[in-house]
């Protein structure tokens, strides 16, 4: 797979990491290098098995927060340690139940010292009340549901490429997305809401993204399909989209 087929975006700069990580192994006894799994204002992806590859050179940990990640990339949407293969060899892997999951909550996952480390020295964890029981059903039947029915994560890839494409033709700039998270770019602030507003107005919700979000002249309704979604309502997003991105001067 090239770098573009797998998501990496052109910013992360892995030559800078390496160059970073060489200086501080002078210097540090410990070294963690802390990334997102899938960027979640451009729906970009990082190189995370570059970062593993480069930590494990100079005997450094890696950090992956996969909070988009899981349950979209991947076999049956494993998330980032799949898609670049690198299961089990990221030092921290973290992720949260209040996205594909649609539940509340998260984790964090490793070896047993860490699980340790965490579990003991964590303060949120030990001095917080833990889920209700209910909750922490519905997180593992959520998992079960990601394991035992690849359906929804197909439907859910399907859907990403039905809209990207819809997007685009209809002139749409998206970014550098290669997951469902697809930002429609409206450059000034003023125009991301205002297309929101007209969105609003025919029966379709999508918040506009501005500074300090991101930079001030790359504000843009970011959109996300899911994996419950017909084309009949993939087709009616977009016709709104079409329609007030003619009003407000986008395309
Ligand atoms: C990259 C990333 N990590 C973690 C979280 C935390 O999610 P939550 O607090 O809902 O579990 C978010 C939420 O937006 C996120 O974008």
């Amino acid at each position: 797979m090239t770098k573009a087929e797998r998501g990496i975006y052109k910013h992360c700069d892995m030559a800078d990491l390496e160059r970073v990580l060489k200086e501080a192994d002078k210097k540090y006894r410990r070294i963690l290098v802390i990334s997102d799994g899938v960027f979640s204002m451009d729906g970009d992806v990082a190189p995370a098995d570059q970062i593993v590859k480069l930590t494990n050179e100079v005997g450094a940990m890696s950090y992956i927060d996969d909070a988009h990640g899981e349950g979209v990339l991947g076999e049956g949407g494993r998330g980032c340690g799949s898609h670049f293969h690198i299961e089990g060899k990221i030092t921290v892997e973290m992720g949260t139940f209040s996205k594909a999951f649609g539940v509340v909550g998260g984790y964090v996952a490793g070896s047993d010292d860490l699980r340790s480390f965490a579990l003991n020295k964590s303060r949120s964890w030990l001095l917080s009340g833990s889920h209700p029981p209910a909750t922490t059903a519905a997180c593992i039947a959520a998992i079960d549901v990601l394991e035992t029915e690849p359906r929804h994560v197909k439907k859910l890839w399907s859907n990403t490429k039905y809209w990207k494409k819809q997007l685009r033709s209809a002139g749409f700039d998206i970014g550098n997305s290669v997951t469902p998270i697809t930002p429609v770019m409206c450059g000034e602030s003023h125009k991301a809401k205002a297309l929101s507003e007209k969105l609003w107005e025919a029966g379709v919700f999508a918040l506009p993204i501005v500074f300090p979000m991101v930079a001030r002249d790359k504000a843009r309704i970011r959109t996300m399909v899911n994996a419950g979604l017909k084309r009949e309502d993939l087709d009616k997003a977009l016709d709104a989209f079409v329609n007030g991105g003619k009003q407000v001067g986008i395309i």
